[in-house]
């Protein structure tokens, strides 16, 4: 198994050019199939959860072509298969993403529940009655999902809650239905926008992404297209905070600010220098920084769930105290014990934590469980003095391409053993 070794105490200093976002990709990859023609994609990154997205549109008869520089191509003209291999939808999440387009295109799809990061319950309660609100069945006897879309027609959805999941699924189950659809309540993230410039530059009619009501006109059919997907802002704020707790001076290339204001609000409360300029953030940090007082995860523009665990490890070292609310996902603090494990002084009780920051955290022998967990951890590692072993790396693989080589880069002293 692999795990990273860190040595930690320098300080970080230069560039990184930021590539597409995972969370952009995947759905997009998924869309790719409503077309027969070529799709291709640039810019992406080489992670694992695209790696089994390409398995899976493998699995159902895509070709799928792939250069050196990030581009994927993605030529779906003759798929046969209705089914996702549950091995493989059990290993990705964002395997529900392929309903609505499987949907749309094929008019039937089996897959079964899918699985994902391990940060709580993660239902897709509002996935399966969006759809079923446009004239889908669903059958879940079986232990998979078999849904035939034969009967489909628009409809008028109100999402329980803004998922962002389900909001794309159902712009992709509603893109070929006669008449109009309209997703009220919907997610306002920066992806589903993408998605919606990535249909449209396809052939598609959707509007509205962005705000909480998107509108889907049927067309009959899309196009290919080359495009290339939006910046990475969970991986630029993961570099952005590093900086903020190692000091130093890290920019950030080719990434979108705005997609960052609620992390730019935050720092810029602290003792660091955040400076945007066109498509680059600069974090320069000195010294122990000033602790924030109170951070809540909320949905887009609010401060993103996937941040959370990366500005506790900043708020651990930090002079005062922090209250962290995490308001999207249950289980988001199962990282909290491996902090702990390396000096931090944290209390959580049910969904807040109180983070009371010490003057230094310690190298310690800690493990990955989730993600955007075991890149916190990469963080504090970096942070602290001495030496840390962290296992279970797998998990940063699914969204962090090559972590210790891009840290080295700007000085830090981490490698992958085997
Ligand atoms: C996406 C992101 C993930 C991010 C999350 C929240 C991708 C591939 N993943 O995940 O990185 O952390 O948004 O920004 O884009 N919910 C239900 N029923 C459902 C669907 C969701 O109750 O059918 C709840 C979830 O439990 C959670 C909340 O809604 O509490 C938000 O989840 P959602 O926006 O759907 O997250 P994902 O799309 O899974």
């Amino acid at each position: 198994m692999s795990r990273y070794i860190i040595e930690g105490g320098n300080p970080l200093e230069g560039r990184i050019r930021v590539k597409a976002a995972k969370n952009s990709v995947l759905p997009l990859l998924a869309a790719s199939i409503l077309t027969k023609e070529k799709v291709t994609l640039q810019n992406c990154p080489e992670i694992s959860d695209i790696r089994n997205m390409l398995k899976i549109l493998a699995g159902i008869g895509c070709i799928i072509t792939r250069d050196d520089s990030g581009n994927i191509t993605i030529d779906a003209h003759d798929i046969y298969c209705d089914a996702i291999p549950c091995v493989l939808a059990k290993e990705l999440r964002s395997s529900i993403f392929l309903m609505g387009p499987m949907l749309s295109r094929m008019k039937k799809a089996r897959i079964s529940y899918p699985g994902g990061c391990e940060i709580g319950m993660r239902p897709i309660d509002i996935h399966l009655s969006g759809l079923r609100e446009l004239g889908i069945s669903i059958d879940e006897e079986s232990g998979y999902l078999d849904c035939d879309a034969s009967g489909a027609h628009s409809a008028q959805i109100l999402l329980d809650l803004p998922s962002v999941g389900a909001t794309e699924n159902l712009m992709m189950a509603s893109v070929f239905i006669r008449g109009v659809t309209v997703i009220r309540n919907c997610a306002k993230e920066p992806e589903i926008t993408d998605l919606q410039n990535f249909l449209n530059a396809m052939g598609a009619r959707i509007s509205g992404a962005g705000s909480s009501m998107i509108t889907v006109e049927g067309v009959e059919k899309l196009h290919g297209v080359t495009y290339t997907p939006i910046p990475d802002r969970i991986i630029a704020g993961t570099y952005m905070i590093a900086a903020a707790m190692c000091g130093g001076n890290v920019t950030l290339e080719g990434v979108v600010p705005e997609h960052l204001s609620s992390l730019i609000a935050k720092m810029s409360k602290t003792t660091c220098k955040v400076i945007c300029k066109n498509d680059k953030i600069s974090v320069r940090s000195k010294g122990r920084l000033k602790s924030l007082e109170r951070i809540d995860t909320m949905y887009y523009p609010g401060f993103p769930t996937d941040l959370q665990t990366q500005i506790m490890a900043l708020q651990t070292i930090s002079r005062g105290t922090s209250v962290i609310a995490e308001n999207i996902f249950e289980t988001r603090f199962k990282t909290v014990p491996q902090f702990i494990k390396m000096g931090a002084d944290i209390t959580v009780r049910d969904r807040t934590a109180v983070v009371r920051g010490v003057p230094g955290l310690h190298g310690a022998e800690v493990c990955a469980t989730d993600l955007r967990g075991g890149a916190s951890l990469v963080l504090a590692g970096l942070a602290a003095e001495g030496r840390t072993e962290l296992k279970d790396i797998y998990h940063i693989d699914r969204g962090y391409e090559d972590m210790a080589p891009v840290l080295s880069e700007l000085g830090a002293n981490i490698i992958r053993v085997v």
